[in-house]
């Protein structure tokens, strides 16, 4: 069986993206949003996603996690929000990749709403389930960059588990 998220690997927008966001990212002293971060998002939120039976499937929860940040380039180039242009850049690679608009809007309504503190609360809905797996996927107990982050305490996660 192909799981359709093996297309979101190989789909051309999501390869340029991506290649161009590690690309902008190279040097940057904080945290990055390449492959490296998103595939802990998806094994993470997976995780959560097992552990507290919400039941989501593999399809949805790696398209949320690989596309959460795809919108980071558009952010670097014009300063709109990554979350609100990572909608709709997921939504045409899902598209493209055999997901229905029912799982479509699943998958970029929890985009347009990481990030949002008021999300990262228990609960197994997707939204929920991708906003904490995004923070637990840093490291910032052990950040080089941690003095000088413009996170709150809050925001930072100081937790191996959670
Ligand atoms: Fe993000
Ligand atoms: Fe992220």
């Amino acid at each position: 069986m192909t799981y359709r998220y093996e297309k979101i690997l190989t789909n051309p927008v999501f390869v340029s993206t991506i290649r161009k966001i590690e690309e902008m990212e190279k040097d940057r002293f904080y945290c990055r949003h390449g492959m490296e971060h998103l595939i802990s998002v998806a094994r993470i939120s997976y995780i959560i996603s097992l552990e507290e039976q919400a039941g989501l499937s593999k399809d949805i929860i790696y398209a949320a996690a690989l596309l959460h940040d795809i919108g980071r380039a558009t952010e670097y180039e014009t300063g709109s929000p990554h979350n609100s242009s990572g909608a709709e850049t997921a939504k045409d690679i899902m598209y493209e990749c055999g997901y229905s608009e029912e799982e479509i809007t699943v998958v970029t309504d929890s985009i347009r709403s990481h990030g949002h503190e008021s999300r990262k609360t228990e609960g197994t809905s997707l939204e929920k389930i991708l906003c904490r797996a995004d923070k637990l996927s840093r490291t910032c107990f052990k950040c080089r960059a941690y003095e000088s982050c413009n996170w709150t305490d809050e925001r930072k996660n100081n937790t191996l588990v959670y």
